[in-house]
């Protein structure tokens, strides 16, 4: 399992990895609109303390604290960390930022919104991730998961026989023997199942950013969710 963890981090704490192939991806996209997607579907208010969950060099948790949300990001690169430490001090803006891995987290305190936006599962025990978030929130807390989807990804391959990237269908895994990443493709049945198992409750789903619904055509799984009052 470490063995496991350490190559997809070895990956993200390289800069010239992760940022510089995503370069071209990060000068174009706006984060901006994201954040207003996710004030909106999560129904954000200023008091509110919030989470960014893989928040990598911390675009969303960066864009939140300058609009005077009360914002933290937790992610397992160091790498990624510190960039988001230096943007934060350039801006002049407020940000927690925790070196943690998401299934065993342990913050000093508990968050009523958090997002798992843009993210990336290979070689991440979904059960037990979700479990460690769970134990993050407030009572009555929201949380969005923001993922590929399962549908997207399998019509992908098919198009694609010479990808390098196998599919396998009783694991529910895309895998990557030259990286030796396994990149767990979840049903929403499953979802339900490990989301119920740690008091949370599913309030909406949706296939894409525009909210359209959830289909075998929709390129995204995102799940809200609201943690049961104690
Ligand atoms: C695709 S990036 C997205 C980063 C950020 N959410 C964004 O939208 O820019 C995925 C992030 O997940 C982090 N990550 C992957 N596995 C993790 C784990 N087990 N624990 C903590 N962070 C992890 C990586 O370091 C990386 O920053």
């Amino acid at each position: 399992m470490q063995e496991k963890v350490s190559k997809i981090k070895k990956y993200y704490d390289n800069p010239d990895q992760y940022l510089a192939e995503h370069k071209d991806f990060f000068s174009i996209h706006n984060p901006e609109k994201d954040v207003d997607f996710l004030i909106k579907v999560l129904e954000i208010e200023k008091s509110d303390n919030i989470l960014d969950i893989t928040c990598g060099q911390g675009r969303h948790t960066t864009e939140l604290a300058k609009r005077g949300y009360t914002v933290s990001g937790v992610d397992f690169s160091s790498s990624l960390i510190d960039e988001a430490k230096q943007i934060a001090i350039d801006a002049n803006i407020k940000s927690q930022y925790y070196i943690q891995n998401i299934e065993s987290l342990k913050l000093p305190s508990k968050f009523d919104m958090a997002y798992w936006f843009f993210s990336d599962f290979a070689n991440i025990d979904l059960a037990s991730a979700i479990k460690s978030i769970s134990n993050q929130l407030n009572p009555g807390a929201r949380v969005l998961f923001d993922s590929d989807s399962l549908f997207r990804i399998v019509s992908h391959l098919q198009n694609n026989p010479d990808s390098p990237y196998k599919f396998d269908p009783k694991l529910l895994q895309l895998i990557d023997n030259s990286l030796g990443l396994s990149i767990p493709y979840p049903t929403f049945l499953m979802w339900q199942d490990w989301l119920n198992k740690n008091e949370l409750e599913i309030i909406n789903v949706w296939g894409n950013y525009d909210l359209s619904s959830y289909d075998i055509k929709s390129p995204r799984l995102i799940i809200l969710a609201n943690k049961k009052a104690a």
